[in-house]
């Protein structure tokens, strides 16, 4: 049986045969500019700088008869060089579908597999339920070792944390974390941030979305915690803004031709930020996502140009 690496592979030498075509050669486009990677500050492997995310209209497909289709958005981002793919067990039928899907295609050991562990509901969480829902992750991806997990919107940190780090040290996980993308945890965040040995935070960062930067994002950098940006689009919020407007013209210089690219960009120019995980349910807004994630990337006064002009909208 012929494996999606294998495919993925074949792919490659047949595009790499028609390149060495002399009528090829001559009429060749330059090569696009590799993936841009970024280090994890705590083991230095280095991940994609864009990957996918799976609430939202990801999740709704999921739970629909129409969730085969999610197979090709799995197989657009691998071959578009991303490989982190950001779940949890609250995303309705997403970590279930995404694990069955990478299974039966054989996909799971080339991705880089984020879940989440929260059994608190905003009060504290049983030991025993935590533990069973880490197992149900294990058994939906079937993956030995998940490459991480984390406390999802801080629900009882110092109990589900503690487990993380117990199966850190087992090596059943490689990285350990927490999210949360609501302001009245933010100040949780930074507290954990200092007192945990945190390998990760997920959090929400957006072009119209930055109060990340003025704490959490220096605190990040100078504490060594890789960070995974959540909802770039704001969800439908960047989406509605620019609802019937073009692109300014200026992005072009960027290699900028859509607006997810142009919300990408912007995100994932931030030196703390590890990877950012926009959510689809379409391969071709894959395509779309990580084609931002290659140079040129704004400078700082590039950005801030960027900010305003999405401010005045
Ligand atoms: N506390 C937490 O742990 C937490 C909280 C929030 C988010 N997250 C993670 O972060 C991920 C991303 O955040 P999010 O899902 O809230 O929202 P998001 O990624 O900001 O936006 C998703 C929306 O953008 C659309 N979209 C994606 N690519 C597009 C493109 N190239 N062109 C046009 N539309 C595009 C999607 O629709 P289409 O399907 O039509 O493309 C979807 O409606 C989540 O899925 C989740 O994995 C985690």
């Amino acid at each position: 049986m012929i494996s999606r690496r294998d495919t993925l592979k074949l792919g490659m030498a047949a595009g790499a045969a028609a390149a060495l075509a002399p009528t090829a050669l001559s009429r060749a486009a330059p090569a696009p500019e590799p993936i841009i990677t970024r280090p994890i500050p705590k083991s230095g492997e280095r991940l994609p700088v864009v990957g996918l995310g799976s609430s939202a209209t990801f999740s709704a497909v999921a739970g629909s008869e129409d969730w085969q289709r999610l197979r090709n958005v799995f197989m657009s981002m691998l071959e578009h060089g991303g490989t982190v793919f950001d779940t949890a067990p609250a995303y309705g039928a997403s970590e279930e579908v995404a694990g069955q899907i990478v299974r039966e295609s054989g996909l799971a050991d080339e991705l880089f597999w984020a879940t989440k562990l929260n059994v608190a509901q905003g009060g504290s969480a049983d030991p025993g339920r935590a533990r069973a829902q880490v197992e149900t992750s294990f058994q939906r991806v079937g993956k030995q070792v998940i490459d991480l997990i984390q406390v999802h919107n801080m629900g009882d940190v110092e109990m589900q944390f503690s487990i993380l780090k117990e199966l850190r040290e087992q090596r059943r996980i490689r990285y350990a974390g927490v999210t949360t993308t609501f302001p009245r945890q933010y100040e949780l965040l930074e507290q954990t941030m200092r007192a945990e040995p945190l390998d990760f935070i997920g959090v929400d960062y957006a072009i119209d979305n930055r109060v990340m930067e003025e704490r959490i994002l220096p605190l990040a950098a100078d504490r060594g915690i890789a960070v995974l940006a959540y909802a770039p689009f704001g969800r439908t919020r960047l989406w509605e803004k620019v609802r019937g407007r073009e692109v300014p013209s200026w992005a072009a210089e960027l290699g900028i031709r859509t607006w997810a690219q142009y919300f990408l960009k912007f995100v994932i120019s931030h030196p703390a930020i590890t990877c950012a995980t926009p959510a689809t349910s379409r391969p071709a807004n894959v395509v779309d996502n990580m084609s931002a994630a290659r140079e040129p990337l704004p400078d700082r006064a590039m950005r801030e140009r960027m900010a305003k002009h999405i401010e005045t909208l």
